[in-house]
């Protein structure tokens, strides 16, 4: 067999592992939380590269984009790890997430931390701009936000990813802007996850547990950002590729993911 087909003999085992993922998503999400031992780079989650090499390469675009005296609200923080970096950079960092397991392990994780806060919101319901507001209000940094999204917006459903935007779109106001990171793998999902190091014989554990809780992921680059932040409503103010790096599997060198960044403000 052309050994660039054997990767699909992995179809069976994906086919198995993803049917076990619960349906509601948010169930999804929380349960996956709950059952996370340990983070960084010997963890159990898959996103987690546990170092600021990502991070450090998106510096130099929140530094000439964003107002630094504005607090930044992480969207989708799970664990807070990105969320504990930027406390560095801004007088404020808000996490917010949609599982009340991810929001435990924030808190715990950033125990000590000054600038530092974290609230459980689904971000694509009507009322979740408000909660965030108050949210900031309560850490006497009322008004206007910076956003920080990395690796939520692919897992989404485009509905979902609209309806998000738009709850952003009064946080951010004049001022604030939007900076987002996705992974856009172009290739279908047996070979996503043989780039993630799965093979017919073996998937990394914390791969698999993505597979067998989670939500299937999609790709979100400059097509979707274009429907989810639609031109009359925001103005892009700079994007291109971006390198979304995953935990250790098939090295002791973080994961590579093929992405996509764009900076955003409101018209
Ligand atoms: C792939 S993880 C990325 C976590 C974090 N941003 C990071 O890069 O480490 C996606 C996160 O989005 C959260 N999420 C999914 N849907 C959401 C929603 N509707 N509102 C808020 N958070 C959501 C999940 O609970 C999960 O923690």
């Amino acid at each position: 067999m052309l050994s660039s087909l054997k990767k699909y003999l992995l179809v069976p085992k994906l086919v198995r592992l993803s049917s076990e993922a619960p349906k509601d998503p948010h169930t999804a999400w929380d349960q996956y939380w709950g059952n996370v031992n340990s983070t960084g780079a010997q963890g159990d989650v898959l996103w987690d590269a546990g170092d600021d090499h990502e991070l450090l390469g998106y510096l130099e675009h929140l530094k000439r984009q964003m107002h630094p005296d504005l607090p930044i609200v992480d969207i989708g923080c799970g664990s807070g790890a990105f969320s504990r970096r930027l406390a560095a950079h801004f007088p404020h960092v808000l996490g917010v997430d949609v599982a009340p397991n991810a929001i435990a392990r924030a808190r715990t994780d950033s125990e000590g931390l000054e600038g530092i806060s974290f609230l459980v919101a689904d971000m694509t319901a009507p009322g979740a701009a408000r909660s965030v507001a108050a949210a900031l209000d309560a850490a006497d940094m009322p008004g206007e936000a910076n956003i920080f999204i990395r690796g939520v917006l692919h897992v989404l459903k485009p509905r979902s990813q609209a309806a998000l935007a738009e709850q952003l779109h009064p946080l951010v106001g004049k001022r604030g802007r939007i900076f987002l990171a996705e992974t856009d793998f172009r290739g279908n999902a047996v070979e996503y996850v043989s780039h993630l190091g799965a093979t017919r014989h073996c998937i990394p554990a914390p791969l698999a547990a993505a597979i067998r809780g989670l939500p299937m992921p999609g790709r979100f680059g400059a097509a979707q950002r274009a429907r989810a932040f639609p031109e009359d409503r925001w103005d892009v103010v700079e994007d291109g590729p971006a390198v979304i790096e995953a935990r250790p599997l098939t090295s002791a060198e973080p994961e590579r993911i093929p992405g996509y960044f764009s900076v955003l403000q409101a018209r």
